[in-house]
């Protein structure tokens, strides 16, 4: 826990003055609390010879006036406390996001989204919560207990002697619920983003769900895990209410204790009425802060798992990153010659019996040529198209541009250079023109970006976004308009064309349309490519017979490299991967169709 909370401290530390003025605030208004007492036991002293309208008035005044300076000072602390500590709520926001954004493929293939996302929310909230009230109200506490017990022992030795011995189970009690709290806290807070996780799936997934009938399924995995969640919320709550009792009740019991020997011991002349007066009202000021030492050490608590969870996220080390001195490439300048060497590839979590995905390909493709990659499913095509902006990693071997190693290249420059349409097309909550000009050159001037949304459109055939409501201004995504998986692929493969990379990888971005209009596109393809290199991996014989080249790829290696003709004539393997793609191609077509299907009769159900 120290050590969570030194290393919050740098984050924290441009606004520290802030929050020394913050506390400062705050100790003063507890030091003045503490002083209405002492003014009552030279009051209630001073009635018993000089009982004057002039003592009690000013008497009075005094305790007024102390207790306007008290609220002010509260406020002040929350004025110094509160914007700084969420300027750095926000700054730690921004950090994790870009950690996150930063982070390889890789990293997202191993952590659910919803554990980001309570991440990023709810944990950060929890930190900003305890910079900006826990850290300084526990030094506050911790002073006004400190000076309060200070000030009983002034009051009365033997009463203030009670008052300690009850804080000894407190400080025991408090010790054993920090160490289950803690326990309990951090599975709430992993079970809440596990929930977040199941509940962004499901929404994502929710048309397959339906389709299926996999609804009620669904839902009973979701109430198991609710209820887990709810029955850890249970035993924090039933932590909590143990520590609070004992929190409650041990001080009371105190007080009760000295109340009795108090009256005795002011019978006796042992004490004057104003020594016991001024302890009873110091003691009560000492419990507030006592049993709020018990609500910060669970907020603590709280802010160290949501600190550890934090940090856990940003330590994850990044392995792909831009070289310390990296060579210079422009897209403008960039030849496109592409030349993958002994390349091997596995993923992370692949197990140990499991070959490389990529075991060992060799492959050059010439400046703007585009070539075709062929292969069985799952042999690695979509895998191989990720190393080349370095998505992923090659695990053995080099891949180069123009003769430079990607991996000496600046991240961002390698990705200016390579555009990707990805086999499924993501598109963001967002305009038609921003979608597709995501990767363009964004200081186009107005017009010319305009054009080259035109052209990226009409070779993508995708002109149909003139036509949508607002044109291309429509919004579209989650969040908008739907569009079909067609319609979706050929706007992600505008956005690839858009980019003008110097080298172009498209992952079957075709396959969901019509032949007709897949000739169409592929022909449109090569007239405003001519000079792009393009790798392009595809199913189809139209789109493989116009690739200069074709690759075939199996069992993780390039087996043979020609021109259509060339590999029908020679290659049996090769006659077999296309006759048998176009037949998958007809099964993919025939089970789409009857997807479909199923989801609009499950949607004329629910209408029902
Ligand atoms: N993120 C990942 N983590 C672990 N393994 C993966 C991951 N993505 C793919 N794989 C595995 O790597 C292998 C190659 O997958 P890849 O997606 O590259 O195939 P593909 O040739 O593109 O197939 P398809 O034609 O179906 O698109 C598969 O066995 C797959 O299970
Ligand atoms: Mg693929």
């Amino acid at each position: 826990m120290l050590g969570t909370m030194r290393r919050l401290w740098q984050t924290v530390r441009p606004i520290r003055f802030r929050l020394y003025l913050g506390l400062l605030s705050a100790l003063t208004a507890s030091i003045v609390a503490l002083m209405i007492p002492q003014v009552l036991e030279f009051i209630v002293n001073r009635l018993e010879t000089d009982a004057t309208a002039a003592t009690i008035w000013t008497g009075g005044a005094v305790v007024l006036a102390l207790g306007i300076v008290e609220a002010t000072l509260i406020w002040l602390r929350r004025t110094f406390a509160v914007a700084p500590s969420t300027m750095v709520e926000k700054q730690i926001r921004v950090s994790f996001y870009e950690k996150v954004q930063n982070m390889p493929v890789s990293f997202h293939d191993g952590w659910g989204s919803g554990q980001l996302l309570s991440r990023m929310m709810s944990d950060i909230n929890q930190i900003r919560r305890w910079i900006a009230f826990g850290m300084i109200m526990a030094v506050t506490s911790s002073v006004t207990i400190i000076v309060g017990m200070v000030l009983l022992v002034r009051s009365s030795a033997i009463l203030a002697l009670i008052f300690f011995v009850a804080a000894v189970p407190v400080s025991i009690i408090a010790y054993r619920f920090n160490r289950e709290f803690s326990v309990l806290s951090r599975r709430s807070q992993d079970q809440n983003g596990d929930l977040a996780t199941t509940i962004e799936q499901s929404v994502q997934g929710i048309r397959v769900l339906k389709a299926f009938g996999r609804g009620p399924t669904a839902l009973e995995g979701f109430t198991e895990q609710a209820e887990e969640l709810r029955q850890t919320e249970v035993r924090k709550a039933t932590s909590i209410a143990r520590f609070d009792m004992f929190m409650f009740m041990l001080p009371e019991l105190a007080l009760g204790v000295a109340l009795l020997v108090g009256l005795n011991l002011t019978a006796n002349d042992q004490i004057t009425t104003g020594q016991l007066a001024s302890y009873f009202a110091t003691a009560t000021l000492v419990v507030g802060p006592v049993r709020m030492l018990g609500m910060l050490f669970g907020q603590a608590v709280n802010a160290t798992t949501a600190l550890d969870r934090h940090y856990e996220v940003m330590d994850d080390a990044n392995s792909i990153t831009s070289p310390e001195s990296p060579v210079e490439v422009s897209p403008a300048a960039s030849r496109g010659a592409v030349s993958l060497s002994g390349v091997h590839f596995r993923y992370e979590d692949a197990p140990d019996h499991v070959p490389d995905v990529l075991d060992g390909v060799d492959l050059e493709i010439r400046p703007g040529e585009t070539m075709a990659l062929v292969g069985v499913t799952g042999s690695g095509k979509s895998t191989m198209l990720q190393l080349l902006p370095r998505l992923y990693e090659v695990t053995g071997g080099s891949i180069t541009i123009d003769g430079v190693d990607v991996r000496d290249m600046d991240l961002i420059a390698l990705r200016t250079l390579t555009a990707v349409a990805f086999e499924d097309a993501t598109l963001f909550s967002d305009s038609v023109r921003d979608n597709v000009l995501l990767g363009a050159d964004q200081s186009l001037p107005a017009e010319d970006a305009e054009e080259l949304l035109h052209l990226a459109l009409r070779t993508a055939d995708a002109t149909y976004a003139y036509d949508l409501p607002e044109g291309v201004d429509t919004r579209i995504g989650e969040e908008g308009m739907s569009l079909s998986g067609g319609q979706r692929q050929r706007l992600a493969l505008a956005r690839a064309i858009a980019a003008r990379p110097a080298v172009l990888l498209l992952d079957d971005p075709l396959s969901a349309l019509d032949t007709k209009t897949e000739e169409t596109v592929t022909a449109r393809l090569r007239e405003v490519l001519a000079g792009t290199t393009t790798l392009i991996v595809a199913h189809r014989t139209s789109t493989v017979a116009l690739a200069d080249r074709v690759a075939l790829l199996e069992d993780g290696r390039v087996v043979a490299v020609g021109t259509h003709p060339e590999l029908m004539r020679t290659s049996a393997r090769y006659r077999w991967v296309i006759a048998n793609q176009e037949e998958e191609k007809r099964r993919d077509q025939d089970i789409e169709t009857l997807t479909g299907e199923l989801e609009l009769r499950a949607i004329q159900e629910e209408g029902r």
